[in-house]
């Protein structure tokens, strides 16, 4: 969606805010032996306070409230009774529906608190993508300035997944890619809402889907991170709606 008024902006950030609050709650709350479901239940209490939903479960009957990804799984996974091991690379994707307005973000989290590399590139990625999202870049210079990053670091961008427009459903256009992409050339303009995130793994560049219809995992079994957050393009530095 394009912002085009105060209202709009506010409605958007108190969804920003209520997804910030409740990836920082479930991604403290990881721990060994916590199962996903239980991680997943954390998030729906901290939405149902807030009288928000799951956008993935309105929108597509996602069974659970956030997407959580283990390891190979690159995103989609579904919140089970899998307990988290020491060493779990775990990928939380929150995006709550709150008055009609969705945010999206997704963080990894490296259990035990090491610094894993792999992770660190991918937020570093987020980062720069997020400072190439200005007014009259097109999309292809965001995907152009993850893709730098990832590959400076050796590891892989998954092209079949990406980012895109949000805000008043899930997924609209444009879509972002996480590489420079030469079709990707939809120009941004004030206004317009993005949720920007790098899926990158160490050596596989492609996805295969599990059995349960959502779980997108790398197809040789390499690690993937996630990092993602909802940001409002301006003529200067964009607007992060979800930041802690
Ligand atoms: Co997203």
């Amino acid at each position: 969606m394009t912002v085009d008024s105060a209202d709009e902006l506010e409605g958007l950030r108190r969804a920003g805010a209520v997804a910030a609050e409740t990836l920082r709650e479930v991604a403290e709350a990881v721990r060994p032996g916590i199962t996903t479901r239980e991680l997943d239940d954390i998030g729906r209490d901290i939405f149902r306070k807030h009288g928000a939903r799951s956008a993935p479960r309105v929108f597509r009957d996602f069974p659970g409230t956030l997407c959580i990804s283990l390891n190979d799984e690159a995103v989609h996974g579904v919140p089970s009774l899998r307990p988290i091991f020491p060493g779990d690379l775990v990928k939380i994707d929150v995006t709550p529906i709150l008055d009609g307005y969705v945010a999206d973000c997704a963080t990894t989290v490296v259990v035990g608190g090491t610094n894993h590399r792999l992770a660190d590139c991918a937020t570093r990625a987020l980062r720069d993508g997020i400072a190439a999202a200005r007014a009259n870049a097109r999309t292809r210079d965001i995907g152009r300035a993850i893709e730098r990053v990832v590959k400076r670091d050796g590891f892989k961008v998954l092209p079949e997944v990406g980012g895109h427009g949000v805000g008043h459903t899930m997924h609209e256009a444009p879509h972002v890619p996480n590489w420079d992409d030469p079709r990707a050339t939809d120009a941004l303009h004030d206004g317009l809402v993005l949720a920007i995130e790098p899926i990158i793994a160490v050596s596989d560049a492609w996805l295969v889907e599990d059995d349960d219809g959502w779980t997108l995992r790398t197809a040789h079994g390499s690690l993937a991170a996630h990092v993602e957050h909802t940001v409002v393009v301006t003529d200067g530095e964009p607007i992060v709606l979800t930041a802690a």
